[in-house]
């Protein structure tokens, strides 16, 4: 049955989108509750991948919605510009206190790609401030994503998403990705023997350190299909930064907020950045909003120890600390300590584990990998038709009633953490369904 009546399609310019394609055959949510969205004609659809990654506590949490409900009528916008707003202070102090020890000062975005670029120009700030402005490099990763504004695209290792806008920002470099094939159906951490973070050294010593400012990746690489760094790569990685004097950033926009069952990726790998981005899950995806989370050190050099009086850092947004976002980013992170989320996701990732590889065994699948509650799913492509049969499944799940995410030939899932293990059997199956229906 129709609720609504669909507008006009043509104006809306879609993101990541085959706007031709969508606009033949559209797909359209008209509402969202707990685990399942629901198409405007009101077909329950099973949301195995939170939205875009972010809506960790379920869908229309009432304490979220209220909250934000509230802020509105109160105080709908203030400037976070030489004014504050008691609601952006104590989020930012809630956040902090979920952190790793020692970051603990938050600035406010609007968005992830927003976080990355803030956090690469705070790394560029520090390094001034503390004498060094010949580290203007920046060292990102292959098959990395750090958005799409300019300093993320450039640190970003996805061609498709570099391609179309000629030559980036001066100065950067990546180093190589994480995947092996032949770690193909690990659980967890890959063990290698190969020294994958020993490439920054080949780096640093290609440029000098005393040119590179910052190196970002993602703990896990989420959007380019899940790639899980072997174990010790991060700590490695961290102990090269700190030798040279590069900071260290971890993009953790996916990661956070108990995708890998702690608070922050950097908790459950037990390794801690300089800088820690995030944003979808901080406000359970509610109200768009990101953050940088910088330790002292860097705060203090650009900030506290800043040479001339007045402002400090020349950046920032219109509604950096909005006070919608703010409510439902304090709202959001009640939500997850109330019902324990961070700990479910950590529970429940054996019975994700031993479920979504109970798939080796489906049609063309080329590896399986698991981690906290994500998991990527590789297909063998279609000869000259790269990404064709899962964007197949994607459309066929979606069409029987499940939401999944594609990237290439590669099934990406993160359902929230409020999942029970029947609708984890459910994932699976209906999957594992279409699989073998598509071929
Ligand atoms: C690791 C990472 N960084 C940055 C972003 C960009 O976030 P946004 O789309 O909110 O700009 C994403 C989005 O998926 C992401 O996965």
């Amino acid at each position: 049955m129709q609720t609504d009546t669909p507008p006009s399609l043509a104006a809306f310019w879609m993101p990541f989108t085959d706007n031709r394609a969508f606009k033949r055959e559209p797909r359209m949510l008209g509402a969202a509750s707990g685990m399942y969205y629901r198409t405007l004609g009101g077909q329950p659809v099973l949301d195995a991948t939170a939205g875009l990654w972010c809506v960790n506590a379920g869908h229309g949490r009432k304490h979220i919605t209220d909250a934000i409900r509230k802020q509105a009528e109160v105080l709908d916008f203030a400037p976070t510009f030489q004014l504050g707003h008691p609601k952006a202070f104590e989020l930012a102090e809630r956040l902090a206190s979920i952190m790793p020890p020692g970051l603990d000062h938050v600035f406010f975005t609007n968005s992830g790609s927003e976080a990355a670029d803030t956090a690469l120009k705070m790394a560029l700030a520090y390094q001034r401030a503390r004498g060094q402005a010949g580290r203007m490099r920046l060292i990102g990763r292959e098959r990395g994503y750090h958005g799409t504004n300019f300093g993320g695209t450039a640190v970003g290792g996805i061609g498709g998403n570099r391609r179309a806008f000629g030559a980036q920002i001066w100065g950067v470099d990546h180093l190589g990705h994480t995947y092996r094939e032949t770690d193909a159906f690990t659980r967890g951490q890959p063990v290698t023997n190969e020294d994958m973070a020993g490439e920054l050294e080949r780096l640093i010593a290609l440029h000098g350190a005393e040119t590179i400012a910052a190196v970002i990746v993602e703990p896990v690489a989420g959007s380019t299909g899940v790639l899980i760094p072997p174990r010790g790569y991060l700590q490695q990685l961290r102990d090269i930064t700190r030798r040279h004097g590069i900071v260290l950033i971890f993009d953790e926009v996916i990661t956070g907020f108990g995708r890998l069952g702690a608070a922050t990726a950097a908790e459950a790998f037990g390794v801690t950045p300089d800088i820690l981005t995030c944003a979808k899950g901080l406000t359970n995806g509610a109200v768009p909003m990101g953050a940088v989370v910088a330790n002292r050190a860097i705060h203090d050099a650009v900030v506290a120890d800043a040479e001339a009086p007045g402002i400090e850092f020349f950046h920032g947004y219109t509604y950096s600390g909005h006070p919608l976002a703010a409510a439902a980013g304090i709202a959001a992170l009640e939500v997850y300590a109330n019902d324990a989320l961070f700990a479910r996701s950590a529970d429940l990732a054996s019975a994700w584990e031993e479920a979504i590889h109970g798939l080796v065994s489906a049609p063309g699948v080329r590896d399986i990998r698991t981690i906290g509650l994500v998991a990527g799913i590789e297909l063998e492509s279609r000869k000259d038709a790269p990404g064709r049969r899962a964007l197949e499944i994607f459309h066929r799940c979606f069409d029987e009633g499940m939401l999944i995410r594609v990237t290439g030939d590669i099934i990406a899932l993160s359902p929230p953490l409020i999942v029970e293990v029947d609708q984890i059997v459910e994932i699976r199956d209906r999957l594992a369904r279409t699989i073998a229906a598509v071929g």
